[in-house]
This record gives C-alpha cells, structure tokens and sequence, in this order.
C-alpha cells in the first residue's frame, strides 16, 4: 500500500499591527489540508485541488505547496517522488495566510513521510519559499506561526531568528473576511520604503509594548500597543469601511483591532470568548452596511501549528 498522510496547516494572522513582517499568530481554523503521498518514481505531482475555483497552478514548481517540498528536497539531497492532493479550506488573497498554511502543510508532511530528518524549525526557510512564489517576498510572519504555532517574532531575517511568545490563556482573535481580495504584492508595492525617526520610534515603542504586554498578560498594555503606522496608513485604502471596522471593535470591548496581514481581512483582540463574539458581530454589521460579504472567524491562538489529521 502507498504511504500516504493528511496535514492540517492553520490560518495566521501576520503583522499584528505595528509588527510588520516580524509578528504573527495562528488560530485554529480556518486552515488547509493536504493529501501527501511517497510516490516509488522521483518528482512532484500534484493530482487534485480543490476549493481553489481552478485559479491555483498545478505546476509543481507554481504552486506554494509543492515548491517548498522542492527545495527541502535539494537540501536533504533525496530524489524521492510525492504526489500532493491540496484542500483549500480558505479564501485566496484574503490576509489569512493561505498560501503560508499550504506551504507548511506540504513540507511538514514530506518530513514526516521521510522519517522526520530535519527537526520542525529547520522547515522554515523552505516554507518561506512559498512565500517568495506566492508574493515575491519571502517573509516568515505567516509561516513561522503556521509552522511552529503560536504567537511568534521574527527577531531577524539574516540569519533566521525566531521566538515564540507565551501568550495569555484567555487571548481570542476575532477575524473578519469581507469578500474582496487584495493581492499581497499589490498591498505591498503601495507601503513606502523610508521612514521617519518619528514614526520609526512610534513603531518601535509599540512592537516592545506588545510583546512586554503578551508575556506579562497585561490587557491594557496589549491594546495601547496595537496601533501602526507603517502600513495601515496606506493599506486601510484598499478596505472599504476599514475604519469603521476598526472602530465598531473597539466599542465592543477590543482590546486593539487592525489589518489581517496584508488585508482584506480585519482581526481584534480580545479577553474574552463571548466579548469576541460580540465584536464579530458588530464588525459584521459595518461590513454589510456596505453590502460586502463577509464571513467571521472567532479562535484562541492556536499554539499546535501543523497537525497529522
Ligand atoms: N507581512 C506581510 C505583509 C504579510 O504585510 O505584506 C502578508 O503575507
């Protein structure tokens, strides 16, 4: 018989506000599942994706499912062969991590059919190699949760540095998804390249805040520090109503709100489960105002990551 396993890989939410690039976390769904099989020939193929609507690539060395497992091939130098079924269970270009969770799907996978030769951390520059095929850019703050689960700080690019946070056990992450899509590359190339002292501080204040804020389990210095001023500034453009999303959070009890990754999901923190079924549904209620879809996730942090279903 084929060996063959079945990997969940969660959703993340990336940048955390003031975090961009260097914080995110994962929930417990939504997420994507993938089919991985040892094949007894070399290559990679991808036989089925499904709830993709026919957009993604079947070419294994498109897709940023199979292009992780590629390079994770070359380092261990094996020419074995797998075949890959991919289960989009997330809307694509929707600032949850979709192409993160199938990219760590798949080589979390391909390791564990191999016996496990690398340990979980050492997937990570493959996984970002989704990333770069999926946006151009190879950032670790959808995959480094995704991977390792939890609230996670990329400390450094160059090398790779990692840290996982504890993070209060009573933190819930309200996500709403309007139905539109922003391309991460677009919602990229409109951010600016320099900064000012002035903002870089702020940013700064804000990212040590947040992190002081998740290790001490201090609410209130967890939501004064959830604030941006590198990306949403420009990004909020590409929401429409973001603003009055944000808002309709924080009245309901949020303890910040912001940007969900690159957009156009929207996503709050908040203390407590009920509080952050109410903040869903009031940020629901903005967005339907303007006649945008929309569908809502509520979730703790997910400190599993990837999981053998
Ligand atoms: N940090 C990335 C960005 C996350 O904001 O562009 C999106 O994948």
């Amino acid at each position: 018989m084929e060996k063959s396993i079945r990997v969940f890989a969660p959703a993340t939410v990336a940048n955390v506000t003031c975090g961009f690039d260097i914080l995110g976390f994962a929930v417990s769904a939504p997420g994507d599942e993938v089919v991985v099989t040892l094949k007894k020939s070399p290559g990679i193929t991808i036989s089925e994706i499904t709830g993709d609507g026919g957009r993604l690539s079947k070419d294994p060395s498109q897709n940023t499912v199979s292009v992780p497992i590629l390079r994770y091939l070359e380092k261990i130098k094996s020419k074995q062969g797998f075949d890959i079924k991919l289960h989009k269970k997330m809307p694509l270009g929707s600032g949850l991590g979709s192409s993160s969770a199938s990219s760590v799907a798949g080589v979390f996978a391909a390791n564990i059919l191999l016996g496990e030769p690398l340990k979980r951390i050492e997937l990570l520059p493959f996984a970002m190699e989704g990333e770069r095929v999926a946006c151009g850019s190879a950032h670790a703050d959808n995959v480094a949760p995704a991977l390792l689960g939890g609230f996670v700080l990329v400390r450094s690019y160059r090398p790779l540095d990692v840290v996982k946070i504890p993070t209060p056990a009573s933190l819930y992450a309200t996500i709403i998804h309007p139905h539109i899509e922003v391309r991460t590359k677009d919602a990229r190339s409109i951010l600016r390249n320099d900064l000012s002292l002035h903002d870089a501080i702020v940013q700064w204040g804000n990212v040590a805040g947040l992190v002081c804020g998740l290790l001490m389990s201090d609410y209130g210095l967890i939501g004064r520090s959830m604030h941006d001023v590198v990306a949403e500034p420009y990004r909020s453009a590409l929401i429409p109503g973001y603003y009055e999303v944000k808002q309709a959070a924080l009245d309901a009890g949020a303890l910040g709100a912001g940007i969900s990754g690159s957009g156009p999901s929207v996503f709050a923190l908040s203390n407590d489960e009920k509080k952050a079924r109410v903040i869903a549904k009031k940020m629901s209620e903005e967005f339907n105002k303007l006649n945008i879809g929309n569908d809502v996730y509520v979730s703790q942090i997910n400190s599993e990551g990837p999981v053998v279903l």
